[in-house]
């Protein structure tokens, strides 16, 4: 029982982390990775347990009963490994003056902490009208970009790094359509702007601007990593 155990607690582990290297999503297979691992670490400890209980105490007893137990903690340090040589993905995501204006940065932080996303980097700058059009640069030809670049250079943007899972897709979920008069209700857009033209926040469109953006917006050392406690709550699978 108890190498079975074992062998069936290492082998989910070793295929958890393998399954997260192979995802081109690496987010997806490290969270479900550090979720499934969790929990054979926690069944392991409850059988080891459950073994000691009953009167396991011989030599090789106790050995298996250390074995089990080292499994998880393994299979932890394995994922600490994983979770810092594959980063979540990240967007970026800013406030424009008009939503700093009128009063609306936590009513759309909290929407992206609500969902379950991580804020890594914040903070409020004043971009001037070079760092807008830098910003904005693939819309040079269109008729409003000189307007667009001024709007967004007069007054102070919130700009924010979110991290995790699908978040560049969801972000622009949670943001709503361009056009508020055709974002849907329960979308930030939706909810809090009326005109294209004042339509309170930007999100990254794909995994490439964001890269970008967050280049553009960010040094590297404003940007930071850690573990929030809620991750094993957010991330999960049964
Ligand atoms: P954003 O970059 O700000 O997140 O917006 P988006 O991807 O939804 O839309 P995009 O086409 O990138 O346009 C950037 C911003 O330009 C302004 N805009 N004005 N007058 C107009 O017809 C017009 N169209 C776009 C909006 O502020 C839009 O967010
Ligand atoms: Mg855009």
């Amino acid at each position: 029982m108890a190498s079975q155990l074992i062998r069936s607690g290492s082998k989910a582990a070793r295929a958890l982390l393998s399954a997260s290297r192979n995802s081109p999503l690496l987010s997806e297979g490290k969270g479900v990775a550090v979720a499934a691992l969790a929990n054979a670490g926690r069944k392991l400890s409850t059988a080891a347990s459950f073994y000691e209980k009953s009167g396991g105490n011989n030599t090789s007893q106790s050995k298996w009963f250390s074995a089990a137990l080292a499994i998880p903690a393994a299979g932890y340090m394995l994922m600490d490994k994983e979770a810092h040589a594959a980063e979540m993905e990240r967007t970026f995501i800013a406030i424009k003056p008009d939503g700093v204006q009128r009063g609306l940065i936590a009513e759309i932080i909290s929407r992206f902490e609500r969902k379950g996303y991580k804020l890594v980097a914040i903070k409020l700058v004043v971009p001037s009208k070079e760092f807008a059009q830098k910003h904005y640069h693939d819309l040079k030809e269109r008729p409003f970009f000189s307007g667009l670049c001024d709007f967004l250079s007069s007054g102070p943007v919130l700009a924010m790094v979110w991290e995790g899972e699908g978040v560049i897709k969801y972000g622009r979920k949670l943001i709503g359509a361009t056009n508020p008069q055709a974002s849907e209700p329960g979308t930030i857009r939706g909810d809090l702007a009326v005109v294209v033209g004042r339509n309170i926040i930007h999100g990254s469109d794909g995994p490439e601007t964001a890269k970008d953006e967050i280049a553009l917006w960010f040094k590297p050392d404003e940007l930071v990593s850690y573990t929030s406690n809620a991750e094993k709550w957010i991330y999960g699978v049964n």
